[in-house]
């Protein structure tokens, strides 16, 4: 996720383009740019880091100019560097462009344009549009851009600015925000309101499809081809705070319902079209390779490790690989067995946590070989690690993980699919079969989020209880430990996750009248083993919150209440029932009045051991 901006009007643009970059650093911050045109040519200042960084150095040199764009990065395809910041611009510096999303055919096209002679500067795939409308271009800016919008596959927010044409600011998006801002005598671009909202609070939401040729006095928007699109003025009446979060009260609540978006973009590009098979351009592995990995040890902290425990049933049952899981602070004390037919998996979302990155280097020191799932590109795990695999869940702010948990689940699970693919230990159409389900979780995830006004009820209802068990088997096991994470960690509840055929070896005993319990019951292979655990705690005059899938009329029989998640795969079925996890936990939190954004004694990204 990038935070994009541009201006056109009477006022020096840049001045615009640096505050409106400044309230978007949410959506990255790995690096920023600005290119504005001079009056006879258009000038970039960018650099790796901070906008602070960019800020001190435009202040020295103060581009001039009233036409400009702007860019924050959160970098996807190359990592943070001056060369991969953005704006970008064509061999000849006559076209610029700043870009939100992920073009997927970007590296077919790239070939395409350096057999044609186009000289590339970046690893970014945004390059490809810059040399793409310079290679359309033939005396119409407007018609070269859509020429691009032809070319490429994949999610966009993109704004070109041209020497020939200097008097607009050219936008389109597929999949990624963009608004226009409508000033008198001058307009706005950006991926999001908060960058405006101090000139203007009358807008257009480009929608899908749309394009936008933006002038100080006009804005017209049309669809790819051409067509005319009649836009109404949205007015926004936001204060600029909540603008941030998109209009929702905590950046928690707006990363859990990203999630449809963050699992599309993680898949995107890495499942076949036919559903064959995975596709990691990324991966440098050959067959011989994975045949020789005798042991993968997973390791990792907190959600990310419990993102683990899931991945250990995948790459088991799925690639039939042995997989052992530590936490991090563990895992280097406990003299572990890896050597050169390890593969040691580490998880982080933000790629710093220093335990994990010391088991990380504590690993490769044994001989493993090493690869990090990870959300950040250029962290010091993704640097540090031979191989990585990036999630796209964008910037997660929330101290509590939630978008990042679900985008590791799809990481681990697309890897146990590639590696059985090598190692031939699952049949294709097995294959075919998760890879479609895959799919579906974008629309399943937005129809669990789209009905949440049972689990607000039992949020306020439970809320106040000082104890909550979470209970479940195998893979629903794994999820009860995320949840219980989730509920603790901002409710400041003593939330608990058990096996629930451990129960009855202790933890029955804390099972008293109306402590509430949330089973999870989603593996058919293990369902009857815990519809009796939810016998047992009813017997005990539990309140029991079942979570089951869709047309199981059976749990109803047993538990008070029931959350039904849409029909699954069994490996699919942990990255939905957390879902009414993050959110029983959310709305508890904001039922207990608690800081949910910044809950007491916790960080983001927890660099100390
Ligand atoms: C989870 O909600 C917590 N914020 C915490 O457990 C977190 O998952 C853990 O600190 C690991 O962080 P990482 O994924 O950035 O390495």
């Amino acid at each position: 996720m990038c935070g994009i901006v541009g201006y056109i009007g009477p006022k020096q643009a840049a001045q615009f383009l640096i505050e409106g970059l400044k309230k978007l650093e949410y959506r990255g911050y790995d690096s920023a740019g600005i290119a504005v045109y001079d009056g006879s040519k258009i000038n970039v200042e960018k650099s790796v880091g901070r906008l602070n960084v960019l800020e001190k150095k435009v202040e020295q040199i103060a581009p001039k100019g009233h036409v400009g764009i702007g860019h924050t990065r959160w970098a996807t395809h190359g990592r943070p560097s001056d060369a991969n910041s953005h704006p970008h611009t064509d061999c000849s510096g006559n076209f610029v462009v700043v870009h939100n999303g992920i073009i997927e055919n970007y590296l077919h096209l790239k070939e395409k344009l350096i057999a044609k002679g186009h000289v590339f500067t970046s690893e970014t795939d945004t390059e490809v549009l810059a040399h793409l409308v310079e290679e359309h271009y033939q005396g119409d800016f407007e018609a070269a851009v859509k020429k691009v919008l032809a070319d490429v596959e994949g999610s966009y927010a993109m704004v070109f600015l041209s020497n020939y044409e200097p008097d607009k600011i050219i936008c389109s998006k597929q999949d990624n925000p963009l608004v226009i801002g409508l000033g008198d005598g001058e307009n706005f671009v950006a991926s999001d309101i908060p960058a405006i909202i101090n000139r203007t609070r009358k807008t257009y939401i480009l929608s899908d499809g749309e394009m936008a040729i933006v002038t100080k006095d006009s804005v017209w928007v049309m669809n790819r081809q051409g067509v005319p699109v009649s836009k109404k003025v949205f007015e926004v009446h936001w204060d600029a705070e909540a603008a941030e979060k998109g209009g929702y009260e905590h950046f928690m609540i707006k990363e859990i319902y990203e999630q449809p978006k963050a699992i599309r973009e993680t898949t995107a590009g890495r499942l076949a079209k036919d559903d064959s098979s995975i596709i990691f351009d990324e991966l440098k592995w050959t067959k011989d390779d994975v045949a020789a990995i005798r042991k993968i040890t997973i390791v990792a902290c907190g959600t990310a490790y419990h993102a683990g425990i899931v991945g250990k049933y995948y790459l088991e049952q799925l690639a039939r690989i042995p997989v052992e899981v530590d936490v991090a602070s563990e895992f280097r004390y406990r003299s572990p067995l890896v050597d050169d037919k390890t593969l040691a998996i580490v998880i982080s979302q933000s790629g710093e946590t220093l335990d994990t990155l010391a088991a990380l280097k504590e690993a490769k020191k044994l001989g493993a070989r090493t690869l990090a799932i990870t959300n950040v590109v250029g962290s010091s795990i993704a640097r540090e690690a031979d191989q990585v695999i990036y999630t796209q869940a964008g910037p997660e702010i929330a101290v509590a993980s939630t978008k990042a948990y679900t985008t590791q689940l799809i990481g681990l699970l697309m890897v146990a699919l590639y590696f059985a693919a090598f190692k031939g230990t699952l049949p294709e159409e097995r294959i075919q079969a998760i890879i479609r389900g895959l799919k579906q979780l974008p629309s399943q995830a937005h129809e669990i989020l789209e009905d949440v006004e049972a689990i607000k009820t039992f949020a306020k209802e439970y809320g106040f209880n000082e104890d909550v068990f979470f209970i479940g088997r195998s893979l629903d096991y794994a999820v009860a430990l995320e949840g219980s994470l989730k509920l603790k960690e901002i409710s400041y509840i003593h939330a608990e996750a058990y096996a629930a055929g451990e129960l009855k070896h202790g933890t029955l005993a804390l099972i008293i009248e109306g402590v509430p319990v949330i089973a999870l019951a989603t593996q058919r292979d293990v369902y009857e083993k815990t519809l009796s655990n939810i016998k047992e705690v009813k017997a005990r005059d539990a309140v029991v919150i079942g979570i089951g899938m869709q047309g199981d009329e059976e749990i109803k029989k047993y538990v008070d209440h029931t959350i039904l998640i849409p029909v699954t795969d069994k490996y699919l079925a942990p990255i939905l029932a957390v879902i009414p996890l993050q959110l029983l936990a959310y709305y508890a939190a904001v039922t207990r009045g608690a800081d949910v954004d910044k809950p007491r004694n916790l960080a983001k990204s927890v660099t100390v051991e």
